[in-house]
């Protein structure tokens, strides 16, 4: 640990990982009230403006809602430079600074990434392959920011022993196939964009249904990761597991009642933040069971 998580300092880690998964809901917001193109240029809202402008082609609404998640990421890019300033500081004497660092830098990296990925998603109109990008580069930087403040921080670990320990590389590995089959689904579907958005061209039911079956498998294999932590002293781990459960099973309820009741925009929204919660509390497990992802060389 290298502050207390209560300190100013601690907080500003706790802030960037709520702001990479806030933008992801604000992303979707973006994307179910068809906004994307709300601002149809890039870096500027409207041509000559940065801001929305009055009387705006595409309306006011669509265009503050393209702006507000806009804003959202230069918030979050304030964020990332303060935490970058105080990984540097901090760790100085930390035999892991390397790593800190690395993680910081990234995060940094990587929002710039999603500005120049926003960037093309209008520049393509919408195409589907860098709307699933914007969504798959926040998941990636929502794990970077939960690491980099366990790093700071500190989290009490539970090194994962036994059959675990092989399963759990598979379990964040599905969890991934999860979210990416969504963004196929998503972008097959009514909810891609805007109206006139491209898609992939996906028979919709057909994709859903491949998404639900990953869904399933996972929840079997989460289902198995809880009986066999059962009872052995592995109960942290065990804590966090029925956690998962019970986010995923809820969000596949979430996915099912969506499914078959024509993609309302509420339940949309709603499931993008269930994905979120899910994928958070998979990569918070993995780190509490010092398993899953390794960035190679960069251990110490
Ligand atoms: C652990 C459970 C689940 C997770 C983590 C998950 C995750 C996701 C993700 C990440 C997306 C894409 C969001 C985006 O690109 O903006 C998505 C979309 C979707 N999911 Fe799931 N999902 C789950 C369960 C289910 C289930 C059981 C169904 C049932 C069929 C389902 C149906 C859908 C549909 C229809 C969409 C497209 C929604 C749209 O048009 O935007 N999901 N899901």
């Amino acid at each position: 640990m290298l502050v207390f998580r209560k300190s100013l300092s601690g907080r500003v880690f706790a802030l960037l990982v709520f702001l990479q998964a806030a933008l992801i809901v604000t992303g979707g917001a973006v994307r179910v009230t068809g906004s994307g193109l709300g601002c149809p240029t890039w870096p500027e809202c409207t041509p000559g403006s940065y801001t929305p402008v009055p009387g705006q082609a595409e309306g006011a609404f669509h265009a503050w809602v393209e702006f507000g998640n806009r804003l959202l990421t230069f918030v979050l890019l304030i964020c990332a430079l303060a935490a970058l300033a105080l990984s540097v500081k901090l760790s100085r004497k930390s035999i892991r600074k390397i790593r800190i660092r690395f993680l910081a830098l990234l995060q940094l990296l990587g929002i710039l990434g999603q500005g120049v990925l926003g960037g093309i998603t209008v520049l393509t109109d919408l195409h589907p392959i860098p709307v699933a990008g914007h969504f798959l580069l926040s998941i990636f930087l929502i794990a970077g920011a939960i690491s980099l403040r366990y790093e700071m921080v500190g989290v009490a670990k539970q090194e994962a022993t036994g059959l675990i320990r092989p399963l759990l590389p598979i379990f964040i590995w599905l969890t991934l196939f999860v979210l990416i089959a969504g963004t196929i689904v998503t972008g097959s579907g009514p909810h891609a964009g805007d109206e006139q958005a491209k898609r992939f061209g996906f028979d919709p039911r057909v994709v859903s249904w491949l998404h639900a079956d990953l869904v399933i498998a996972l929840i079997v294999l989460s289902a198995m990761l809880l009986l066999i932590t059962r009872g052995s002293e592995l109960n942290l781990l065990h804590r966090r597991i029925k956690l998962f459960l019970v986010i995923s099973l809820l969000q596949g309820a979430v996915g099912y009642v969506q499914y078959f009741t024509g993609l309302p925009v509420i339940l949309v929204a709603l499931h993008l933040l269930g994905a979120t919660l899910v994928w958070s509390t998979a990569w918070s497990l993995i780190k509490v069971a010092n398993s899953g992802f390794r960035v190679k060389g960069l251990l110490q």
